[in-house]
């Protein structure tokens, strides 16, 4: 099946819901958070030996997720050192789904729109090289709304697989499909439709550049109209993961159509025509129960992070899924966060046995 063929795909008539926890976290904030008050947050607490280290490297080994409060931090280049505790080497953002601007260093603005509902996901899951962890660091909190959420891997793979849908997805593995536009045709217009233009997405502006940088990837290319770059990429929905020695989930409907449920400018697409889309490894579509199952698998393992100014957060890329519910600002209200990527690895996929 094409990418043409999924434009004839109806809508689904309504969202469907999506909680991210119980009400509960899973995870209580003692496992996770490290309180920074007795530290000075000075140089000699960033070498590795110092007792800040140790106890970040402690907690973010033994849960996959640290969380730094009361660091007093408000520059962002200086929470982006004390994260490097764990991200012992940040990534630039290449061939990423959304556009996202540099902030500083190699710190991006997160790049969603704020309205945007993001479902949960690992972060670059639909590539062949993805990051083993991902870093948030908390410039602007806006409190209670603005939280975001991570969910148990280890949880949530069992309880998938305890499933037909879980069965599923390990025989079949996903397809990713991408529409990413071409900036020319853009130019001075309102982007109906736009998700990334794809001289954003690969950091160039030559078409035979991007392709090769996207073919390094994994993803297989074809060009449309009006230089529309339509790429696919097969890959298992699990990923062995070395530490815990066996497979995790490591799809998720974030890269369904439905991830463009909340976005302007998008929602109105079918599925199909949307930026983004997720199929099974043979092409076949989700079912409206299974995309629910899907969506419930994280949500009853979630863990809700509500941020505090200075904040530096750490989260293994492997062990936890992000997201968060869509975020509507009040009058003079602001949520600021950055987002560092630690070490890229090649993707190796599901192991047969790893179960
Ligand atoms: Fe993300």
């Amino acid at each position: 099946m094409t990418l043409l063929e999924h434009t004839e795909l109806p809508p689904l008539s309504d969202q469907l819901p999506q909680k991210f926890w119980t009400g509960t976290s899973y995870h209580a904030p003692s496992a996770y958070e490290v309180d920074c008050t007795p530290f000075e947050m000075n140089d000699a607490d960033l070498e590795p030996d110092s007792e800040l280290a140790q106890l970040m490297q402690r907690t973010y080994d033994d849960v996959g997720l640290v969380l730094l409060r009361n660091t007093g931090l408000t520059d962002p280049a200086r929470m982006r050192q004390f994260a490097q505790i764990i991200v012992s080497e940040d990534m630039t953002y290449e061939g990423g789904a959304n556009p996202r601007d540099r902030m500083e260093g190699n710190v991006y603005e997160i790049g969603a729109p704020l309205v945007a509902r993001l479902p949960y996901h690992h972060e670059m899951a639909y590539l062949g090289k993805s990051t083993s962890l991902i870093s948030f660091l908390c410039l602007d909190p806006l409190p209670d709304a603005g939280a975001t959420f991570v969910s148990d891997g280890v949880a949530s793979t069992d309880a998938i697989l305890a499933t037909p849908l879980g069965q599923k997805l390990k025989d079949l593995g996903v397809c990713y499909h991408r529409s990413l536009t071409d900036a020319e045709n853009f130019i001075g217009e309102v982007g109906y439709g736009v998700y990334n233009h794809w001289q954003k997405s690969f950091e160039t502006d030559d078409a035979a550049v991007a392709q090769a940088k996207a073919e390094e990837l994994g993803l297989i290319v074809e060009w449309g109209e009006n230089r529309l770059m339509r790429t696919r990429y097969y890959n298992p929905a699990f990923e062995y993961f070395p530490t815990l020695d066996r497979n995790m989930l490591y799809s998720s409907l974030a890269d369904h159509g439905l991830w463009f449920d909340t976005w302007p400018l998008v929602q109105h697409l079918p599925f199909g025509a949307r930026p983004l889309h997720m199929t099974y490894g043979d092409d076949s579509e989700f079912t409206r129960d299974e995309l629910q199952r899907f969506i419930d698998v994280y949500d009853e393992f979630g863990t809700k992070i509500d941020w505090e100014r200075g904040d530096v957060s750490v989260i293994c890329n492997y062990r936890f899924a992000h997201g968060r519910p869509g975020i509507v600002l009040g009058e003079g209200e602001t949520r600021k966060l950055g987002v560092l990527l630690g070490e890229q690895f090649d993707r190796v996929g599901q192991r047969d046995d790893k179960w």
